[in-house]
């Protein structure tokens, strides 16, 4: 069991604030004139999701899909699902996907090609951190907020066995 005293901060508040910020100004600046989709991925994506569109001064519409890879664990299954699917059509749409992590690259590369079948118009990736030394498949980031290292990280949305959720920093697993 992983207890709070294991955590190490490793992305405070104020920097992830920021990044928010840099993020929806980048994304801002290249939807001029669009209606973007915005899809989160469930459940991870959920704070970073809710704190980016309160910043995006664009008239997008916000969808959910939620996608299983993990058991309990913290080693990818490699089996991914989508286990709660698209309320709407996105075909002729301007996607841009909210991941909270791309970690070995298997879920995301395999949603992307799920929803590229929809004939999208446009398919953008907006990732709150990468952990690119764990990557098995290749994963193009459109805009990315932190690249962390090869530790199993929570907080913000992001979780250890659905704990840690609502922690307001980033942390790292101390084993
Ligand atoms: P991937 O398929 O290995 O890229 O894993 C992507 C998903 O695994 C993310 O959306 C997370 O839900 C989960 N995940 C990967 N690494 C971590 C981590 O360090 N902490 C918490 N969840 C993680
Ligand atoms: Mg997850």
């Amino acid at each position: 069991m992983v207890l709070q005293s294991h955590l190490k901060i490793l992305i405070n508040r104020e920097q992830i604030a920021k990044a928010v910020t840099r993020l929806a100004c980048e994304i801002n600046r290249d939807y001029q004139g669009k209606e973007p989709l915005l899809i989160g991925i469930l459940k991870g994506s959920c704070v970073f999701v809710a704190d980016l569109i309160r910043q995006l001064d664009l008239p997008l519409e916000l969808e959910f899909i939620k996608v299983s890879s993990y058991g309990a664990a913290r080693e990818s299954s490699g089996k991914v699902r989508v286990v709660q699917g698209l309320q709407t059509r996105i075909k002729g749409r301007d996607v841009l996907v909210v991941e909270d992590i791309v970690d070995t690259g298997i879920t995301t590369s395999f949603l992307l090609d799920y929803l590229k079948k929809k004939r999208p118009a446009s398919l953008k990736l907006c990732a709150l951190t990468d952990k690119p030394s764990r990557r098995r498949v290749p994963v193009p980031i459109d805009y990315l907020g932190f690249t962390v290292p090869n530790k199993f990280i929570v907080g913000y949305g992001i979780d250890c066995d659905e704990k840690f959720r609502n922690l307001p920093h980033i942390y790292a697993i101390e084993d």
